[in-house]
């Protein structure tokens, strides 16, 4: 994962040296992953949880945000910098035209069943693997067409983060 995540990145920043506008390279950006890019996915999911309240936030949104951070995670710098808007989270976001966030706090690539199965203690941990994540955003794909269409024709960042 660290390793596509990583391919993107340097395309991105290749697109920002050249002669183009940052938004003009990229339309949108859909992002993946966990704590490390939750932009608000936990909390509106389960509301009243301990980052649901400052000091959470407090140095750059000046209120909590669902973001683990007192300030911007690296998806919001990759975001103005391109031009685009702060990526909204899927989970209680409005407007995906210029792209979605489905990382969730807690998150694993796998499902727990598969760490299990490798023998690894998966007590407590978030059942919210990548695949849920994809699920999210095919159904975005097929309530939003217009979206399909401009993935299909143009470059947009994918993003991936887990831990
Ligand atoms: C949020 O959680 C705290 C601590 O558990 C509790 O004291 C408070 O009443 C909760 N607030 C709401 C709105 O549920
Ligand atoms: C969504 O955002 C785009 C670009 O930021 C804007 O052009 C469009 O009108 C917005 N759609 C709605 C329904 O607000
Ligand atoms: C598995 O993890 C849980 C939660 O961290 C812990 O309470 C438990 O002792 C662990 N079990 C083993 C066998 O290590």
């Amino acid at each position: 994962m660290a390793f596509n995540a990583n391919l993107l990145l340097v395309t991105a920043f290749l697109c920002l040296l050249s002669v183009h506008h940052g938004s003009a390279c990229f339309p949108a950006i859909f992002s993946f992953g966990d704590s490390l890019q939750d932009t608000g996915n936990f909390i509106n999911t389960f509301a009243n949880t301990t980052i649901s309240k400052l000091p959470w936030g407090i140095t750059y949104f000046h209120k909590a945000t669902g973001r683990y951070s007192d300030g911007r995670l690296i998806i919001d710098f990759i975001a103005q910098a391109l031009g685009l808007p702060l990526v909204p989270p899927y989970q209680g976001g409005r407007n995906f035209s210029r792209g979605a966030n489905f990382a969730f706090g807690g998150a694993t690539a796998q499902d727990l069943n598969t760490l299990a199965g490798l023998g690894l203690n998966v007590t407590g941990i978030m059942n919210m693997p990548l695949q849920v994540q994809i699920d999210w955003f095919q159904d975005l794909l097929k309530s939003v067409p217009s979206l399909a269409g401009k993935i299909s024709t143009t470059e947009v960042v994918i993003y991936l983060s887990f831990r």
